[in-house]
């Protein structure tokens, strides 16, 4: 909606309320062909510090480039200062910016998961800049710190070289002058810093003192770094014009900063010696592997932005900023791999370059001189620009992706397991009208035969977009209608924004408007911009006070007309202010403490999350888990609830764009995301509606979601073939619920992404590091998407690592050489495969709500890989309380060697769950399918609890195409959560 939504040039009054009342009229109805204006939002060269950064970057290339001496950075260690506290594993010295004879102080400390901590402080700042506290940006502790095992320094003393990790695996080389420092894993380089010399950290200033390199002359400055690199005069006074760009306010469009602490960003290059690919950085429609902004191969002018917007329709392949930010990257070679995250929540935009050989050879005397003595081949370098925050870099090493989300999730928070309706297919869109037409849609998916879980209901609901109200004319009994749904398993969804009509007689209004809890414009009255419901505030949720008043508002007593199965959609969170710059907050509007948006810009949508979580919490007495969907995010979003990528548009690029979406922001810690099925601007086609949901049946978040403009698109709707295809693909969903729950459990322990790009499950397999268009649902199912009109085949990568058999038929896939294949795509399937090893827990009685098949047998398909054996695990709870934190849940290892299927206590479960608990939540195995077998087995012989049973079992076997057999065992009767054996005899 944003672009669209052209600003007041007056603050209230009359004239507004028509501009604004038009302006939604142009939003609600957008004309045909409306794409988002993309001059409402910054490019780099409207950002001064992005300016500042990319000049201070250019002109250390070009001394880079230029000059006959190695690297020069202004930036030193002080002689002597570096100092080691083995047992606390932590290595402290004193840095200068020799240019400006300003002292910082630096620090690494060394923590578990293989991390590295670096924090860079002035040393007498004149002002003391915002740290994201640990309470608003990390899970809980930091992770513990380790020893150092060794330091050795250089014989010249200019390098020093720290090696910790448990096996003394790690080791980090900092190198004095110019300060610099390397990571490795078992000495191969993994991360280097201030390689190029980008490292560049505006001081606080005050604003009558001339500071800063281009202040200064530069024949007095020590580094002497102008004339010594003989670069023009012209190029000179560009650069300090450049380095000078609107230190103290800065214009955009109408709207103006103040800017009143003035300059203080930072910047450094961090790189990833040997790999050719780097990811993350959320939010972007973009490629998954990050295409290069910045030198000879570069894709994109600008740097990939992280701020989090309001955006509608955007654009894609764009390295534009969107809904939210998460500063975390990480790169992989065979071998090694490595990320980074930044915890700083202001603005950021971040330069990728890629280099290879060529380029690496030609400058390789100076490149990679320390902590290595070999060139690589390739490398890729990333170019960190913030605009204020403190700089607190973590870094996190290991040997294959998954240790590094491990880590990143490990500090950043685990992701919540939510409760299982939520794992199921939600209808939303806006608007359902009234009472009549919410009862009219759950009636017709009990019609035609499609299951669903929650019915979703948008801002029209309310009392005039209050919210935590209803429209009492169209929501009389709203009560009545959640228990309507509830009595069939069904839940529903209401729209919570952050903003909050400025009306007196709006009680949340009033209350907070009393307790000071609204953000403050830069002079200090409660900030007043327009959104949804017209002149708003927006709540603080920076402020424990606010968010506890939040918090509240979630109790019963409260949210009159709500009922414990109603849950919560966050939205407009970035947050979107129609009438500010960039349709969001002034950078120079103030938090609880005089705190600036600027410094926390980018987590404020997850402070509302959160508020909201705890209000469902609040509102259970932490019986519940809650469920809550966000559109903006930060790091640590997964401790929350899920998101969903905004508003796209019913095109085929876009649900094209949605797969490296969803994987860059699964990826980034947020397991739990998803598209708006069918695209939420225009009407979807019929065969791109039944394509979309053939592939968001396999992703975490599954909604359906449509602007209020669009023609209703209710699966039903379109006729048949059309409406069989949908209900083919919801009905899958809720077939293989069970694995995609035990893939959320298993989310909580280690982070793993839900929905994985190729190489986290491959890392050795160096085809699939550029991957995105494809991804493995968990480690046992492999999708790729159909992403155009009567497309007949897709070709398909599959890795020679594995065995592969179709998903639909079981039929092995014939091995081509090259691991790429071609897979026909007839309207009822896109390609999706299994990947042979693997155990996929199903259930096959479709009911109408998944609440209702929490007790039903399970089916449990056995796919063989070359040495007949598979693996995998199988988690069950009630679906819907905290119990589970008390052992009260089931997680089999469930595993096929030497033809028998086996099901034991999973290592991670530390006591095997009591017998009510197998009672509560465990459930029988009926039905066993086994693929890949050469023969079928003459008999089978069931033993449980160490005890041979003597039930017969039926073996049906069916030789497929392949030459191989299917083998289905119909009710071995074992009970999922107790330990037993199926054993095949042939
Ligand atoms: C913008 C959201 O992105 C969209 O999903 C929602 O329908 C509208 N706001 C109206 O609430």
């Amino acid at each position: 909606m944003a672009s669209v939504r052209r600003k007041p040039t007056i603050s209230a009054g009359w004239k507004t309320q028509i501009a604004c009342a038009a302006v939604l009229l142009v939003a609600l109805f957008p004309a045909p062909g409306y794409m988002v204006k993309s001059d409402d939002f910054k490019r780099c060269d409207q950002s001064a510090f992005c300016v500042r950064q990319r000049a201070y970057a250019d002109f250390a290339d070009k001394v880079y480039n230029d000059s006959k001496d190695s690297r020069l950075s202004p930036y030193e260690l002080v002689a002597g200062s570096l100092k080691f506290d083995e047992k606390a594993g932590l290595v402290t010295a004193s840095l200068l910016d020799a240019e400006n004879k300003i002292p910082f102080s630096l620090s690494v400390s060394l923590l578990e998961r293989n991390t590295a901590r670096v924090q860079i402080k002035e040393t007498r700042p004149v002002k003391s800049r915002y740290e994201l506290s640990g309470d608003l940006a990390l899970a809980s502790e930091l992770p513990k710190s380790v020893p150092i095992s060794s330091s050795t320094n250089s014989k010249d003393s200019s390098e020093t070289t720290v090696v910790f990790g448990e096996k003394k695996q790690n080791s980090l080389v900092i190198r004095a002058k110019p300060f610099a420092f390397s990571l490795s894993v078992n000495n191969v380089p993994a991360v280097t810093f201030n390689e190029h010399g980008y490292f560049y950290y505006e001081h606080w200033r005050e604003k009558d003192v001339a500071a800063g390199l281009a202040n200064q002359d530069a024949s007095s400055s020590s580094g002497d770094l102008v004339v010594e690199t003989g670069i023009t005069d012209d190029e000179e006074k560009k650069l300090k014009e450049a380095l000078n760009k609107d230190l103290w306010e800065e214009t955009f469009k109408s709207t103006t900063d103040s800017k009143p602490n003035g300059p203080a960003s930072m910047g450094f290059d961090i790189s990833f010696p040997g790999s050719s690919n780097v990811y993350g950085l959320p939010e972007h429609a973009a490629n998954f592997s990050l295409l290069p902004t910045r030198g000879k191969g570069k894709v994109y002018d600008d740097p990939y932005r992280l701020y989090n917007l309001d955006v509608a329709e955007y654009i894609l392949d764009s390295p534009m900023a969107l809904y939210g930010s998460i500063p975390f990257m990480f790169s992989h070679k065979k071998g090694v791999s490595a990320g980074l995250y930044w915890m700083n929540a202001a603005e950021m935009w971040v330069d990728v370059e890629k280099h290879d050989e060529s380029d690496i050879l030609s400058k390789a005397s100076k490149w990679l001189p320390f902590g290595s003595h070999k060139a690589p081949k390739a490398s890729t370098t990333a170019h960190w620009m913030a605009e204020s925050g403190a700089f607190d870099v973590f870094i996190f090493l290991g040997t294959k992706p998954m240790d590094i989300f491990d880590s990143f999730t490990a500090l950043t928070g685990r992701p919540v397991l939510p409760q299982h309706f939520a794992v199921a297919y939600h209808q939303c869109r806006w608007n359902y009208i009234d009472e009549q037409d919410v009862a009219d849609v759950d009636a017709n998916f009990d019609k035609f035969d499609i299951p669903y879980d929650v019915l979703w209901l948008d801002i029209e609901h309310t009392d005039g977009k209050r919210y935590f109200t209803w429209d009492s004319a169209k929501f009389p009994n709203s009560e009545q209608m959640q228990n309507n749904l509830a009595v069939k398993g069904r839940k529903m969804v209401t729209i919570i924004d952050p903003h909050i009509k400025r009306d007196d007689s709006y009680k949340v209004y009033k209350e907070a408007k009393d307790l000071g809890i609204f953000i403050k414009d830069k002079n200090g009255n409660d900030v007043d911009g327009w959104c949804w419901p017209g002149s708003s505030s927006w709540i603080d949720y920076t402020d424990e006070k606010a968010r506890k008043y939040w918090a509240e508002r979630f109790k019963f007593s409260e949210y009159k007309g709500s009922t414990p199965s109603l849950f919560t959609w966050n939205d407009m969170n970035e947050p979107s202010v129609f009438t500010g710059p960039e349709i969001t907050m002034p950078k120079d509007a103030l938090h609880n403490g005089g705190v600036e948006h600027r410094d926390v810009h980018n987590v404020y949508g997850t402070l509302l999350h959160r508020s909201s979580y705890e209000g469902h919490l609040l509102r259970s007495d932490n019986k519940e888990r809650p469920f809550i969907l966000s559109r903006a995010f930060f790091a640590g979003t997964q401790r929350y609830g899920a998101i969903w990528t905004g508003d796209n548009f019913a095109k085929w690029d876009h649900l094209e764009a949605s797969v490296p979406m969803l994987l860059s922001v699964g990826t980034s810690g947020v397991v739990f995301s998803g598209a708006d099925v069918g695209g939420f601007f225009g009407n979807p086609e019929p065969d791109l509606l039944v394509r979309w949901y053939q592939v968001a049946a396999f992703q975490p978040f599954f909604r359906a979601h449509a602007h209020i403009d669009t023609k209703r698109r209710e699966p039903w709707l379109f006729g048949e073939p059309y409406t069989s295809l949908i209900r083919a693909a919801i009905r899958e969903r809720y077939k293989i619920l069970p694995y995609i729950y035990t893939l959320f459990a298993e989310a909580t322990r280690s982070g793993a992404p839900i929905m994985r790009p190729l190489l986290a499950e491959f890392p050795e397999d160096e085809a699939t590091f550029a991957i995105g268009d494809q991804f493995m649902l968990g480690s046992g199912i492999l999708v790729k998407p159909v992403i155009s009109k009567d497309q007949e085949s897709v070709n398909v990568y599959v890795p020679q690592a594995s065995v592969w058999y179709d998903y639909h038929t079981h039929a092995k896939l014939a091995a081509s050489t090259s691991g790429h294949v071609t897979i026909k795509t007839p309207q009822e399937r896109i390609p999706v495969l299994l990947r042979g090893g693997s155990i996929i827990p199903r259930r096959e009685r479709v009911r109408r709500a998944s609440n209702l098949m929490l007790r039903d047998p399970y089916t449990l398909w056995v796919a063989l890989d070359q040495q007949g054996q598979a693996h995998g695990e199988l988690y069950a709870d009630d679906g819907h309380t905290f119990q589970y934190q008390e052992n009260k849940y089931i997680l089999s290892a469930l595993s096929y060697t030497h033809n028998t299927l086996s099901s034991t206590l999973h290592t991670t479960q530390t006591s095997a769950p009591s017998e009510s608990t197998i009672t509560e939540v465990g459930s029988r195995v009926e039905r066993l399918v086994i693929v890949g077998l050469k023969t079928a087995p003459k008999r089978v012989v069931v033993t449980e609890g160490g005890k041979k049973s003597d039930r017969e079992v039926l073996v049906e076997s069916e030789k497929l195409a392949d030459g191989l057999v299917r083998v289905t065992l119909r009710d071995p009767a074992v009970i999922v959560g107790r330990e037993w054996e199926v054993k095949l005899e042939f």
